[in-house]
């Protein structure tokens, strides 16, 4: 049996609408809970609304409604919003819940009665934004009148704070201060990513804990103390107490407490905004109530745009509704998962969105998809060959490639490292597109071909891609379901035994396999976002380009903008020796003069249209300079020699010998 695990989203204020900073965290935890559920744990998911507190209280007058019924509306809308991402919570709490807020209350008297709560007099900075208190020195910027006296602030979130001065209970942080660092020392890798406990220590722990204001006077929108009702309990402490009351803590049903806080993993997943709350005022209730601790804190950057924070007055928020609505749901989990890099923030960009789409689904994988199917079709009617390994030169790379980028993916999975994780899976989706251009089973197929050459490739392709559909699972489930469907297997899952070799025998594919991805037009798809942005599309930028929809021309491959074509270096190079590669039917080896004075070394697949290779020596060729060297066949490939294909064959592009080597082509 393995280990239980619990996983938790901060509750959110009800505020306003949900932006794509929300759902990032909330897609995070589906995905662990996701994960670790294929992975055979037992999980729980919790998330659920924050709906105590001035904020919302203000709110809800703004809006003419009382808190209740504001908070009863948000929560319809944002439970709606966790179903169009397929959010896989078990529970949604919210603190105006009965049972939650009947523990917070017993909780409070609890710790009064036992001196870790105690009355006394508050004065300070309160930004209700927040929900935080704040010294002087802690202010991001003071407003002082005209003799020097501050009457005013602003949070390091940007919010402005205002003088707060009323009775109020404290809650004895001071006291446990020791008792943290020890635990700090203890658990090193308590919170995530690296770097944070030190800020945490640095910025609180060591200028000394000073206790902390855990009930308010001013208003009424909370839990009211029980023995002294003209005091509601701080929203923090309300708040955090979620993650034991979700679970039946305090009371009678609480099985599930047992289960995954006493006997399983617990997991909490937070933005760095509220790691302090999390890493010092909820581990010292926890010591408090005599409670196990957490056994992980995740603190995760936060998605920016190009002109900094998203905010309505900049008109520069991203909602997932309308990404989802014209993009529909995987890309969505795809990009926030893959561009917020661990430990920092990520800027979010309508040209990367869909960039993301059009190279990396649509090509990278739809294309692998479509090929893999198509070619199952033509040669083998439908019929996925028997999987057998090591038939072709290339099927060892591929096997160790799949075999290395497997446990990067599950030691990634395991850090909570999703953009590493996903390049694993895409290390995986490019060396399966290399492979067919290696094998060039259009040739294999030929009349003098090799079948059984042709049958292992397509049998590594299908299980190539089931690996993939396997992997992406937790990140993108439609997909990852059509995947399979297309290759005929069924929707079973083994993640942690996953292995190349084990396609099951006698699949068939689809008839006709349709494209996961349909390719976007970039530039209407980018307008599309900004426009949704409110920031709209810049007019001088938009007058400057082709429209392209008076230009049309027949390619077969998307357009690209000329900086892409201009990145690839096209030279003149003169062949110096060639010889045909041991072991290898296809490849032809080439010493070069690409007129930068050094010897060259280029692989080339054209050995079957060039039986008597001797007579390309001392022809110039065309070449790729500046493609990523690679090894084929344990050998050194420093470009890519380019040819034209036709009727079936394959005819190296000379030029002129009068050209010099070296010469650029473009
Ligand atoms: O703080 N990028 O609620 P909140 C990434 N109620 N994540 C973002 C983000 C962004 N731009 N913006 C928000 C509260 N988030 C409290 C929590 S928990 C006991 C109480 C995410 O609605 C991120 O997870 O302000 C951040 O910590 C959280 O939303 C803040 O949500
Ligand atoms: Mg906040």
């Amino acid at each position: 049996m393995k280990k239980p695990f619990y996983i938790t989203t901060p509750i959110y204020y009800p505020s306003g609408k949900l932006h794509i900073g929300s759902a990032y965290t909330t897609i995070a935890c589906d995905v662990l809970a996701r994960y670790k559920r294929l992975m055979g744990h037992d999980v729980y998911y919790l998330t659920g609304l924050d709906e105590h507190g001035q904020k919302i209280e203000t709110k809800a007058e703004e809006a003419g409604l009382t808190p209740q019924a504001y908070v009863d509306g948000m929560a319809v809308g944002v439970k709606e919003l966790w179903k169009l991402l397929d959010i896989s919570y078990d529970k949604f709490i919210r603190t105006t819940d009965d049972y939650h807020e009947e523990v917070v209350a017993a909780v409070f008297e609890k710790l009064l009665a036992q001196d870790d709560i105690y009355l006394g007099e508050y004065s300070g900075w309160y930004s209700v934004s927040d929900e935080e208190f704040f010294t002087e020195s802690q202010l991001e910027e003071v407003f002082r009148d005209e003799v020097g006296k501050v009457i005013g602030g602003i949070a390091p979130s940007g919010h402005e704070v205002a003088w707060v001065s009323e009775e109020s209970y404290f809650l004895r942080l001071s006291k446990y201060q020791d008792k943290l660092v020890e635990f700090f020392t203890a658990h090193p890798d308590f919170i995530q990513p690296d770097g944070r406990m030190n800020e945490i220590m640095k910025n609180f722990i060591e200028p000394g804990l000073e206790d902390l204001a855990v009930s308010r006077t001013s208003f009424t929108w909370g839990v009211p103390v029980p023995s002294n009702p003209k005091h509601v309990i701080y929203v923090w402490i309300d708040a955090l107490l979620n993650y034991a009351t979700a679970l039946g803590y305090g009371q009678e049903d609480h099985a599930n407490f047992d289960t995954f806080w006493e006997e399983g993993t617990v997991f909490h997943m937070v933005g760095k905004d509220i790691l302090r709350f999390h890493s010092i005022y909820w581990p010292i209730l926890l010591m408090m109530l005599d409670m196990e601790l957490p056994d992980r804190l995740i603190a995760h950057g936060w998605f920016v745009m190009k002109d900094g924070k998203m905010s309505k007055s900049k008109g520069n928020v991203v909602y997932p509704e309308m990404l989802v609505e014209r993009f529909g749901l995987d890309p969505l989990r795809y990009y926030l998962m893959r561009s917020l890099p661990v430990g920092s923030d990520g800027t979010f960009t309508p040209e990367d969105y869909v960039g993301r789409i059009n190279y990396e689904l649509a090509n990278d994988l739809g294309n692998l998809l479509n090929r893999t199917v198509a070619m199952i079709n033509k040669y083998f009617g439908g019929q996925v060959p028997t999987y057998v390994e090591n038939v072709t030169a290339f099927d060892g790379d591929l096997a160790s490639v799949v075999a290395e980028n497997l446990r990067a993916y599950h030691k990634n999975m395991e850090g909570v490292d999703y953009p590493r994780a996903l390049e694993a899976v895409w290390n995986i989706i490019s060396r399966s597109n290399k492979y067919i251009d290696e094998t060039a089973p259009w040739v294999l197929a030929k009349e003098d071909g090799d079948k059984e050459q042709l049958a292992a490739v397509m049998a590594h392709l299908a299980a190539s891609l089931r690996v993939v559909a396997h992997l992406i699972q937790p990140f993108m489930m439609e997909t990852s379901n059509a995947i399979m469907e297309q290759l005929g297997l069924a929707a079973e899952f083994d993640l942690e035994n996953l292995e190349l070799a084990a396609l099951p025998a006698g699949l068939t594919v689809v008839a006709k396999g349709r494209p996961i991805f349909p390719r976007l037009d970039m530039e209407a798809e980018i307008d599309y976002i900004k426009e949704q942005m409110g920031g709209g599309s810049d007019p001088v930028e938009e007058a400057t380009e082709w429209d392209p929809a008076t230009v049309e021309l027949k390619n077969e491959k998307k357009a690209i903008k000329f900086e892409d074509f201009d990145a690839v270096e096209i030279r003149v190079a003169e062949v110096k020796e060639v010889a045909k590669v041991e072991g290898s039917d296809k490849l032809l080896k080439f010493r070069l003069d690409a007129g930068d004075g050094q010897d060259r070394q280029i692989l080339s697949g054209i050995a079957k249209f060039y039986p008597n290779e001797q007579e390309l020596v001392g022809k110039k060729l065309q070449i790729v300079a500046n493609l990523k060297p690679r090894k084929m066949m344990g050998l050194l490939s420093q470009g890519m020699i380019l040819s034209a294909e036709h009727d079936g064959n394959l005819t190296v592009m000379t030029v002129d010998s009068s050209v010099a080597n070296g010469s650029q082509i473009g």
